[in-house]
């Protein structure tokens, strides 16, 4: 009896262990899951757009949360890209599985810029945040001129 809770005990660890490293049930999730975190990335740099460009008045507060977001967020995506997805979206190019090094950097270029987004709306300083904004978005640009279609 002690040897079966034991063995039980060491097959749920299992399972836990392995449904932690296949995160997602199957690739059409993976799929939808960076899509949807690449949406939500979206809609939260553009709403420190449109403080950027002055199109609603800025606001300390609140672009310290979108930063925050987009931050916290642009960690995301990768783990999306399985192996099993490729060629399941027509945006994302075979390039992401075969030069998975450059896609990395881009993956991690944008971490650190969104790090610097961060630390720019903390100090609540719109000039900064101008500057910090942009160079979220050139590392944006810079894959999706690669790797999306
Ligand atoms: C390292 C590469 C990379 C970076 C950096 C990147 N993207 Fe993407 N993005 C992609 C790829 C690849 C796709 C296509 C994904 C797919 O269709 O499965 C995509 C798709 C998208 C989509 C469409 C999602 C959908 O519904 O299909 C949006 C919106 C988007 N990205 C916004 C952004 C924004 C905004 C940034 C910067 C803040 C950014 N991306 C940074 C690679 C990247």
């Amino acid at each position: 009896m002690k040897s079966f809770k034991w063995a039980l005990a060491l097959g749920v660890g299992l399972a836990i262990t392995q449904t932690s490293w296949a995160q997602f049930k199957n690739d059409e999730e993976a799929v939808k899951y960076r899509q949807g975190v690449f949406t939500a990335i979206k809609v939260h740099y553009g709403r420190l757009g449109a403080m950027v460009k002055g199109q609603v008045p800025f606001d300390a507060k609140l672009a310290q949360n979108d930063a925050q977001v987009v931050q916290v967020l642009s960690a995301l995506p990768w783990m999306g890209f399985t192996e099993g997805s490729e060629g399941m979206s027509e945006h994302a190019k075979a390039e992401i599985w075969m030069e998975k090094d450059k896609f990395q950097q881009g993956a991690q270029a944008l971490q650190s810029k969104t790090a610097d987004l961060l630390k720019a709306a903390q100090s609540g300083n719109l000039d900064q945040i101008k500057l910090a904004f942009g160079a979220v978005g050139k590392s944006c640009k810079a894959c999706h001129d690669n790797f999306k279609q």
